[in-house]
C-alpha cells in the first residue's frame, strides 16, 4: 500500500520487566523547509480527553507554532485542523468520528485544508483502518509516541502532497524540552511520567500510552522551578498512575520524595492526578500533610466496592485496604477532599456486588465522583468477558448510584457555608463576566462578585451558598 505506520495492539501490550526509557533531549529538529512551512497559515487544535492528553495539545501547537503557524479560533480560518483524541470509553471515540464527519465540510470547502488525527484513538488498530477506509479526508494520522515527528509529516503532505500515517506501538520515551503552548497564564500542567503498567482489565490506556515512564526528579523540579519563575502559581503533576512515579528508574527516589521536592520550590499550589490506591504509601500520606503548598485534594478511584469485581478489574486492592487508605487521608490531611473514579455494570456485575459500591460510597461521602457505565474496549480482557446484565439495567445502577453521589457533593459544600477560603482566581465564569471564579484548595469550583482582582492573585472569599458542583461566596 504505503509507507504508512500502523498500530499494533499485540506489541503495544509487550513490557520489558527491567524497562528504562530512553530520554530524548532534543528531539524536534526542524530543517529549514520546516521552519517555515505554516508561515501565513493558521492551526486549531481539538483536544478531547484527560489532561495529559490537554498537555500534549500544549505541545502540538508548540510545534505547530515553531513551524510559523499562528493559532485560530475560528475553524473555517484554518489550514490545519488536529483532532487529539481519547479512546477510554466508546462514546469518547463515537464523538470524534461525528467530529471529523463534520469536519469534512470544511475540506470541501478549502481543498488544501489538513485535516489530523492523533492521541489514543490513533493508537487503535480497529480505528485507525477504519479511519483510512470510510475517512479519506483524513491526511494525518500520529500517535502518542511521536508529536516530533508532526513537521516532517506536515511536510510530506503540503510538498511531497501525500498522506502521512506513522503510529508506533512500543514502550515509548521520554521527550525532554519540547516546545508548547501553555494554556493558561497562572495553572500548569507538568507531566512526570507517562503511560501505565497496572493493565485494569478494562482499560485501554496502557496499550494506548506505553509502558510507564518517568521523569527524572532533577528534571520535573527544574520545569517546576521556571514556572514559578514565570509567574505560575499552581502546577498539576500529572500521570496516569502517580504514586507508582519513580519505580522504572534507579536512584532517583518515589512520588513521596518528588512531592517533596516539589513543595520545597515554594511554587505557591500543588496538585497531582491520578493515584492508584494500590501505590500510595503512608510515606506519600505523610508528604501531602507535611507541606501547607501540596493541596489537600486526592483523587482516588474506588472503581468498585466489591471485592471480587475489583479482582476481576484487575485493581490489585480489596475494599477493606481501600478504606484503611481513605482512612488515612482522612484522618492525616486536615480538611482533605476526596474525590473518585467508579464503573458500573462491569460484565458480570450483580445487584449485590453493586450495592457493596452503594455501601463504600455510604462510607467516604465523597466530595466528588465520575461515574461511568462500562465501556468494552476492543483488545482488554474484560471486553472478552461473560457480559448478561442489560443496559437497561445498568443505566439503571448508574443513576442510582448518581443519586448518592450528588448528595454527598452537595451535603460536602455545605459544610463550607459560612466559612472564609482561600481561592486562585481563573477569570471571569463562563456564563456572567462580572461573577469571578477560581478554585479552592480542596478543588471546590468558587464563584464570586469581583471586587478587585486578577487573574492568578490568590484572594479570600467567604462563602455564602452551597451548590452541587460549586458554591458562591463574595470576596473580602
Ligand atoms: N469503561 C468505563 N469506564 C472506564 N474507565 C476506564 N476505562 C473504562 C471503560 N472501559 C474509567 C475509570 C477510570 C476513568 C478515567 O475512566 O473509572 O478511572
Ligand atoms: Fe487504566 Fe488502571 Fe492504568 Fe488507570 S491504573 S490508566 S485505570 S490501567
Amino acid at each position: 500500500m504505503s509507507d504508512y505506520k500502523l498500530p499494533d495492539f499485540i506489541r503495544a501490550r509487550k513490557r520489558g520487566a527491567s524497562y528504562q526509557a530512553p530520554i530524548i533531549r532534543d528531539a524536534l529538529k526542524l530543517n529549514d523547509v520546516q521552519k517555515s512551512l505554516g508561515r501565513d497559515l493558521f492551526y486549531h487544535v481539538i483536544t478531547y480527553g484527560c489532561q495529559a492528553n490537554v498537555r500534549d495539545g500544549e505541545v502540538i501547537s508548540g510545534i505547530l507554532e515553531a513551524m510559523q503557524y499562528t493559532h485560530t479560533e475560528l475553524l473555517q480560518e484554518a489550514d490545519i485542523i488536529i483532532l487529539n483524541t481519547c479512546a477510554i470509553r466508546e462514546n469518547a471515540e463515537k464523538r470524534v468520528l461525528g467530529e471529523i464527519g463534520f469536519l469534512q465540510n470544511y475540506k470541501r470547502l478549502k481543498p488544501s485544508l489538513v485535516l489530523g488525527v492523533c492521541g489514543c484513538m490513533a493508537q487503535e488498530e480497529v480505528v485507525v483502518q477504519k479511519i483510512l477506509k470510510s475517512y479519506p479526508v483524513v491526511d494525518l494520522i500520529f500517535g502518542t509516541h511521536n508529536l516530533f515527528e508532526l513537521p516532517q509529516m506536515i511536510e510530506k503532505i503540503l510538498v511531497n502532497n501525500q498522506k502521512a500515517v506513522s503510529v508506533y506501538s512500543y514502550q515509548g520515551s521520554i521527550f525532554e524540552d519540547m516546545p508548547s503552548v501553555r494554556s493558561l497564564p497562572h495553572k500548569a500542567s507538568v507531566m512526570i511520567m507517562d503511560g501505565c503498567d497496572k493493565f485494569c482489565t478494562y482499560c485501554i490506556v496502557p496499550y494506548t500510552r506505553g509502558q510507564q515512564r518517568s521523569r527524572l526528579a532533577e528534571d520535573v523540579i527544574k520545569e517546576v522551578v521556571q514556572r514559578k519563575q514565570q509567574g505560575y502559581k499552581e502546577v498539576t503533576l500529572l500521570g496516569q498512575n502517580v504514586n507508582a512515579y519513580g519505580k522504572d528508574l534507579e536512584n532517583n527516589g518515589d512520588f513521596g520524595y518528588l512531592l517533596r521536592k516539589v513543595a520545597e520550590t515554594g511554587i505557591e499550589r500543588i496538585r497531582f492526578t491520578t493515584s492508584h490506591p494500590w501505590d500510595f504509601t503512608e510515606e506519600m500520606v505523610s508528604a501531602i500533610a507535611d507541606y501547607d503548598n501540596i493541596m489537600p485534594y486526592v483523587h482516588l478511584p474506588l472503581q468498585s466496592g466489591n471485592d471480587e469485581v475489583l479482582r476481576r478489574m484487575g485493581r490489585r486492592y480489596t475494599s477493606r485496604q481501600y478504606r484503611e487508605l481513605f482512612d488515612s487521608l482522612k484522618n492525616r490531611i486536615p480538611d482533605v477532599a476526596i474525590s473518585t473514579d467508579i464503573i458500573v455494570g462491569f460484565p458480570g456485575e450483580t445487584e449485590e456486588q453493586f450495592l457493596d459500591t452503594l455501601a463504600m460510597v455510604e462510607y467516604c461521602k465523597y466530595d466528588n465522583a465520575y461515574s461511568f457505565v462500562f465501556s468494552p474496549r476492543p483488545g482488554t480482557p474484560a471486553a472478552k468477558m461473560e457480559d448478561n446484565e442489560s443496559e437497561e439495567v445498568k443505566k439503571q445502577r448508574l443513576y442510582r448510584l448518581n443519586e448518592r453521589l450528588d448528595f454527598y457533593s452537595k451535603a460536602n459544600n455545605e459544610k463550607w457555608v459560612g466559612k472564609t477560603v482561600k481561592v486562585l482566581v481563573d477569570g471571569p465564569s463562563k456564563n456572567n463576566p462580572e461573577i469571578y471564579s477560581g478554585y479552592s484548595p480542596q478543588q471546590k469550583l468558587v464563584n464570586f462578585k469581583l471586587k478587585a482582582a486578577e487573574v492568578g492573585d490568590i484572594i479570600d472569599v467567604r462563602i455564602t451558598e452551597a451548590r452541587k458542583n460549586s458554591l458562591n461566596g463574595e470576596q473580602v
